[in-house]
């Protein structure tokens, strides 16, 4: 079928409501071929989950092919610090450079060092909801949903408070390269972005070896200044990895690890939280419900995940022939994995387009944090941070209401509000 009246990426209204060209899709067939971006999207939940899972695809092909064996044309020469940095990143390797490097990041999210990081989310999130009460309200998106992830991913980098301001806008740009067909304005901020982040992060380093830091502790309750605990920063426990056994991580995999972590540590969750209150304000009567049984919150955070995904679309490359739906996808192809249409498939949900925050945590099975060997490594803790600003909003801002429609910023793979302008 011709997917170009129903996929429109580049369109403002299919950006702030994609979802029934995604039911179109999904009626029509499980694999189309988009000719606009060369693609395979990719719409129903069974075949999102099961190529997340299949290893006949990949994030890359360099670790088994050049670019010239793959039939693809090598980026131009001047996007090189922007694939430098990028492609090195766990998100962009696959096995066993992801399972090495991987091995040594999980480290810093298991369970137990995430559960130790609550009272600091606590304690940031308390500060945040405190003060933009206290002035009435203001850009939800800026004033709280904004700060609270960033300063977490930050102190828990060791990045000095001095510097946090330059990683948005560095994120920013840098994260333009993942929407469809970025332009080569897109690609020269990328490039700069990159080649000032990596500046940035190398001379932390070199300072951090000097002198190693140590990660925040909960400090004395709600305040500016974090408690150190015994515990090094991530970027002091990746240098000691690093200058004990260089050929477990090289100094390029360590700055480019810790871009990564700066940047997925705080995109998706800021658009998930203002996405989600804007969500709950369009269905008053939901809010109401949570409001009233604040029991309901984190099967609420699941399905504001799953009923408006924060990011749309994964790519992956084909690295041998597969068959969705009857449709052979020769090795060489890109698919286009809609997480949007996946997460809104009946097949797998009751009443779909339904925003339910009684929905069951348990049978909640959408796809936003991903599956397979790229599964977001920190899903715990962005489900700590959602739950830790959103409880705090409901209990403290119990009147909170909108002042004006919001507008979506253009960008459709990481897809977000402009702003969020409300009164408490
Ligand atoms: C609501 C918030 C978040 C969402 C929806 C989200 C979603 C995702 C998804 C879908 C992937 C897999 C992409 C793919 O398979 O191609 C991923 C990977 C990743 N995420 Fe998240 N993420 C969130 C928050 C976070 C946070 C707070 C961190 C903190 C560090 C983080 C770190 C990562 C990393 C490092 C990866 C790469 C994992 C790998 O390649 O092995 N994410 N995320």
């Amino acid at each position: 079928m011709d997917t170009s009246s129903l996929f429109r990426p580049g369109s403002a209204q299919f950006v702030a409501d994609p979802y029934p060209a995604y039911a179109e899709l999904r009626r029509t067939g499980r694999a189309h071929h988009h000719p606009a971006t060369d693609q395979w999207l990719v719409t129903h939940h069974a075949d999102v989950s099961a190529l997340l899972r299949d290893r006949r695809l990949g994030r890359t092909y360099l670790h088994r092919f050049t670019h010239e064996e793959f039939g693809r044309t090598p980026p131009p020469a001047a996007h090189e610090p922007f694939h430098t940095l990028n492609d090195q990143g766990i998100l962009d390797l696959e096995a066993p450079d992801h399972t090495r490097i991987r091995r040594l990041v999980a480290q810093a999210f298991t369970p137990r060092r995430v559960e130790e990081l609550a009272p600091v989310v606590q304690r940031i999130a308390h500060g945040l909801v405190t003060d933009f009460v206290a002035a009435g309200g203001g850009d939800l998106l800026a004033d709280v949903a904004e700060p609270l992830p960033v300063t977490v991913i930050a102190e828990m980098l060791g990045i000095p408070e001095a510097d946090r301001h330059l990683l948005r806008p560095w994120s920013a740009d840098i994260c333009g390269m993942y929407e469809l067909n970025p332009s080569e304005d897109t690609a020269t901020r990328a490039v700069r972005a990159a080649v000032e982040f990596s500046e940035y992060l190398r001379g932390l380093i070199r300072e951090r070896r000097r002198s190693p830091a140590s990660a925040p502790g909960p400090g004395p309750g709600p305040g500016p200044a974090p408690a150190p605990t015994s515990a090094p920063d991530l970027i002091s426990a990746l240098i000691a990895v690093h200058d004990t056994d260089g050929t477990r991580l090289t100094e390029q995999e360590m700055i480019s690890t810790c871009v990564l972590l700066l940047n997925a540590g705080h995109e998706a969750t800021v658009n998930t939280t203002a996405n989600g209150w804007w969500t709950l304000f369009r269905h008053p009567e939901q809010l109401a419900l949570l409001r009233a049984e604040p029991g309901l919150l984190l099967g609420a955070i699941e399905e504001l995940l799953r009923y408006d995904t924060p990011l749309q679309l994964f790519e992956r490359w084909v690295l041998d022939d597969i068959e969705v739906g009857g449709t052979v996808i020769p090795r060489g192809s890109e698919v286009a994995l809609l997480f949007g249409s996946a997460n809104r498939d009946p097949a797998v949900f009751d009443d779909p387009d339904t925003f339910d925050v009684r929905r069951p945590a348990a049978a909640n099975r959408h796809l936003s944090f991903g599956a397979g060997i790229h599964y977001c490594l920190g899903a715990p803790l962005a489900r700590l941070e959602l739950a830790a600003s959103f409880s705090l909003l409901l209990r403290e801002a119990p009147r909170m209401r909108l002042l004006a429609e919001p507008r979506w910023k253009p960008g459709y793979v990481i897809r977000g509000l402009a702003a969020l302008e409300v009164e408490v």
